[in-house]
């Protein structure tokens, strides 16, 4: 396979060895603009945040301006949706003034960050305003996508504004009474000038529009690779309440020895942690749970013991350390000093010979993601570079967190989803288990003394 294919290896410091492996074209003239429309409570910055996560988990740098953040930076005069008020002229001033700061920073985003996608998290209720923006976007070569919630149902609006209006900044020491009026107020200061995307007048237009948080959708002239992959995104994601528990493998032969990768069984601490696993799962009563496993025999024999029916997926298996499966980190270290230190200079883009990435495991994952994101219940058994994957996605850490993330084994993080994030539970099971989490060293130039490369290796056998 041409992608997986390596240069012989060239002595030299610092070398990056990273074209990206991102499966996403890498657009460098022309970045794109998602612009939420609809009215206030219809989850608009819950989708601009978790589109944003997304979009910068697959490796399309994302950002999200949120308007009304600059609004509420700008003035603190903010007493009462008479703010809102269409005739109030002096606040639409302030207004107007915020949205052109905000185009202002999306144009340094684009040029200066090197950002692809932005996110432009605001009203933008009325065709005028879409104007503007399709007028900045024409102006700087950027691609406008919009995306409309429409949402008609009473009890999801007032749900959203419990779970999250009323800790908005603007309501900190207000009537949690008043404060829901006040924005069923406000409300209605945008209902008076809103005009939803229409299906005739903006036929030229990208967007899709979503009804009721994805009872139904409506997609118009999806105009590239990126649009699409946003669109498939957003006709996946729910709002249903449920838990995610993410967990490794229980112990195995080949951890106790700290041999990396391979295909062994679970050590007798292993299958101590599998029934643990059943235990706790059971305690946790849910109906519908599904569980999922790697190809891999110690993630099998830990679903096992669970006595309930689990799916497989290739798509879980461990990284493949390629040349370097089986082996102790001492080995890789007498064997390939120089493959073990630049691994250590960049551990996401870094491809094991033979072997993959985390940045390959990520676009590896991305269908897992997915279905996640369509299923409710889950328990996912894997593996601890497959888990920092998983987690970073769900938790928005970086590139560079990634590979550091801490997932010790016999440990179930439970993820719920809260207001804008996830909630995270870390359940140690009690079972002890062997430490394999190794952290970046202090020095890690390719001529550095073997006892420093091995210095941050876990203890074992
Ligand atoms: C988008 O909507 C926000 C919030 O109503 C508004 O302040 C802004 O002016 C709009 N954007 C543009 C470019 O008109
Ligand atoms: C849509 O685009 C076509 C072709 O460029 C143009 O003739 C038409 O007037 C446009 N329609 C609207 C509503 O803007």
């Amino acid at each position: 396979m041409e992608a997986k294919q390596r240069e012989p290896p060239v002595r030299r410091l610092r070398r990056v060895r990273c074209e990206s492996t991102a499966s996403v074209p890498q657009f460098t003239n022309s970045p794109t603009m998602i612009v939420m429309v609809g009215l206030p409570a219809r989850g608009k910055t819950y989708i601009s945040k978790k589109l944003t996560r997304y979009l910068n988990w697959i490796g399309v740098t994302t950002k999200v301006f949120n308007v009304g953040q600059y609004r509420r930076d700008a003035t603190r005069s903010y007493n009462s949706f008479e703010f809102f008020r269409p005739d109030n002229a002096e606040a639409m001033k302030i207004r107007r003034a915020c949205a052109v700061t905000a185009l202002k920073d999306v144009c340094d985003y684009f040029n200066r960050e090197l950002g692809q996608v932005v996110v432009f998290d605001a009203t933008n209720t009325t065709s005028e305003r879409r104007e503007v923006i399709l007028g900045f976007a024409k102006e700087n070569g950027y691609k406008v996508f919009f995306v409309e919630s429409i949402c008609d149902d009473p009890e999801i609006i007032a749900e959203n504004i419990k779970q999250v209006k009323l800790s908005s900044p603007d309501y900190v020491d207000c009537d949690k009474e008043e404060a829901v009026a006040d924005f069923l107020k406000r409300i209605e200061c945008y209902k008076l000038t809103y005009v939803p995307l229409d299906d005739n007048k903006d036929r030229n237009l990208s967007y899709i529009k979503i009804f009721n948080v994805g009872s139904r959708y409506l997609v118009n002239r999806v105009q590239d690779h990126i649009q699409s992959r946003i669109v498939y995104y957003l006709m996946n994601i729910h709002v249903t309440p449920r838990s995610i528990y993410l967990c490794r493998h229980g112990e195995s032969e080949l951890n106790l020895v700290g041999r990396i990768g391979g295909d062994s069984g679970l050590s007798p601490r292993g299958a101590k942690f599998a029934s643990a696993l059943g235990v706790y799962m059971r305690g946790q009563c849910i109906s519908d749970l599904k569980v999922w496993t790697s190809h891999m025999k110690r993630t099998i024999q830990t679903a096992e013991a669970l006595g309930v029916q689990y799916e497989q997926w290739k798509a879980l298996n461990e990284i493949d350390a390629g040349v370097c499966e089986d082996m102790t980190y001492e080995e890789i270290q007498e064997n390939y000093p120089e493959e073990f230190a630049l691994r250590d200079q960049d551990k996401y883009r870094y491809r094991y010979p033979k072997g993959e990435s985390y940045e390959d495991l990520v676009q590896r994952l991305e269908p897992v993601i997915m279905e996640l994101e369509r299923q409710e219940n889950v328990l996912v058994i894997c593996h601890q570079a497959v888990m920092r994957c998983l987690l970073a996605y769900f938790l928005d850490k970086s590139a560079n967190e990634l590979p550091y993330l801490k997932c010790p084994l016999h440990t179930v993080l439970k993820l719920t989803p809260v207001a804008y994030g996830c909630k995270v539970e870390s359940v140690f099971l009690h079972i002890e288990a062997v430490n394999t989490h190794r952290d970046k060293p202090e020095n890690v130039d390719v001529d550095r003394d073997p006892a420093e490369a091995l210095e941050t290796v876990p203890d074992h056998i």
